[in-house]
């Protein structure tokens, strides 16, 4: 914490604008105007701790050349960022960002993981969960329907997504309230500065998903499911298997993925259409256009608003010099509301034609391996709640969550009006 605290007045001294849209907690809650003051300042701009990007162009160029690396092992990162990241040296505490989960890997270890995780988490796989994804809302649906006034958030939002991953991964239910717990507290890691106190209950958690996964495993290779996990533990065959801890990062990644993002897909566009009420009126009276307007609200609300890469050598990507070991923060909120790829980039436009040019699921081989699955979820999620709640209503003042990584909202009360 205190690293953070030096490391912010140091910048505000210099005017290091890419060090403060890193580390500025006063820039986290509402960062346009810092992704529009990084974009005039040039494609990447350069501080002291890291360079930044929130130009579409530089970011995609960046995303897709294989010279910027994950950042992998955040221990070998240069020391004065080793300082403000959460770093475990306990593997027995890791983590669903931590090597070797998909996200942290380089090739070849990510080529070989990615296509064994692909093999099971298939695009046709995802398809036909439509009916278990509209079966999930519906009953959630009810239950509002019931009480009036809810959290739009802890009832829907966050309920859809975490019922439908624990389900395909074969999770029992009775787990699922515990794994929001320990996503929101695995979530708040992601951000820099985080207080030894909250690191210490991480690792904590960390520790406990572990031996359970450990056991979870054991009894799925004595008595297999017809669940994703079941059939990653079932690779079988020479360089076909993940070992012990890919596993464990894989089932880690794909359930925190699985639902510390969409949730904020969910609560931000309901939110986007309360506000755009003509909008929605354009989506009921033409549901066809419902796969554009979910491209649309993830280019303006962006779940994950940035992401990292390190230069695996001395480079240059678009005259801009960069040495090896250079961290390079790419603002995918901020690439997303590019004027030079989306003119009136804060509008919504449920019919903009190339919102599907956003960043929000990043590019190159680390895109999201669960955009289907978000789309799905998002469209379906929307779509049924105006369609069973026409009158729904804001009963009260919105709150965003405080984290910079990822962004959406931590309540939104509402009143649920007449039911249809
Ligand atoms: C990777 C966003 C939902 C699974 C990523 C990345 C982003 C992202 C930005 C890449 C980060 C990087 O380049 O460093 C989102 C958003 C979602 C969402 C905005 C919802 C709206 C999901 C879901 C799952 C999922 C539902 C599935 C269970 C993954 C996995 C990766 C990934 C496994 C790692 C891929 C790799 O490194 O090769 N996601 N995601 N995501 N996502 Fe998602």
């Amino acid at each position: 914490h205190g690293a953070v605290r030096l490391a912010l007045r140091q910048a505000h001294r210099r005017g290091d604008l890419a060090t403060l849209a890193t580390i500025d907690p006063a820039s986290a809650p509402d960062p346009l105007k810092v992704y529009d003051d990084l974009r005039a300042a040039g494609p990447f701009v350069q501080g002291r701790l890291a360079t930044v990007t929130a130009s579409h162009p530089a970011a995609a160029a960046l995303l897709r050349d294989d010279a910027f690396r994950a950042a992998g092992d955040l221990s070998k990162l240069p020391l004065p960022l080793r300082a403000l990241a959460r770093i475990s040296y306990d593997p027995a505490a890791s983590g669903p960002i931590d090597p070797p989960s998909l996200l942290a890997v380089n090739p070849p270890d990510h080529t070989r993981l990615r296509r064994l995780v692909s093999r099971v988490f298939t695009a046709r796989a995802i398809d036909a969960l439509r009916g278990e994804v509209e079966r999930t809302a519906h009953h959630l649906l009810d239950v509002m329907a019931a009480e009036g006034t809810v959290d739009l958030v802890e009832r829907y939002a966050a309920q859809l997504p975490v019922t439908v991953i624990t389900t395909i991964l074969g999770v029992p239910a009775d787990m699922r309230a515990q794994f929001l717990r320990w996503g929101a507290d695995a979530a708040a890691t992601l951000d820099v500065g985080l207080p030894y106190a909250d690191f210490q209950r991480v690792e904590a958690a960390q520790r406990a998903v572990n031996s359970w996964f450990a056991g979870h495993f054991a009894q799925l290779r004595r008595v297999p499911g017809d669940d994703i996990l079941s059939r990653l533990v079932g690779l079988t065959g020479d360089g076909e298997q993940l070992t012990e801890t890919e596993l464990t990062a894989t089932a880690q990644l794909l359930l925190a993925a699985g639902f510390e993002t969409t949730v904020n897909l969910l609560g931000s566009g309901t939110l986007a259409l309360l506000e755009h009420r003509e909008q929605l009126e354009s989506l009921r009276a033409d549901p066809s256009r419902w796969p554009n307007a979910i491209e649309e609200i993830l280019r303006v609300e962006s779940p994950v608003a940035l992401t990292t890469r390190v230069a695996g050598a001395d480079t240059e990507l678009l005259g801009v010099a960069m040495a090896a070991r250079q961290l390079v923060v790419v603002m995918l909120a901020g690439a997303n509301r590019d004027p030079a790829v989306f003119p009136n980039p804060h509008v919504l436009d449920v019919q903009r034609a190339n919102a599907r040019d956003h960043l929000a699921f990043s590019g190159g081989i680390h895109f999201c391996l669960g955009a289907a699955l978000a789309r799905l979820e998002g469209e379906i999620g929307l779509r049924l709640l105006f369609e069973r709640f026409p009158d729904l209503a804001l009963a009260g003042t919105p709150r965003r969550r405080p984290t910079r990584v990822l962004r959406g909202w931590e309540t939104i009360p509402v009143h649920v009006g007449t039911s249809a």
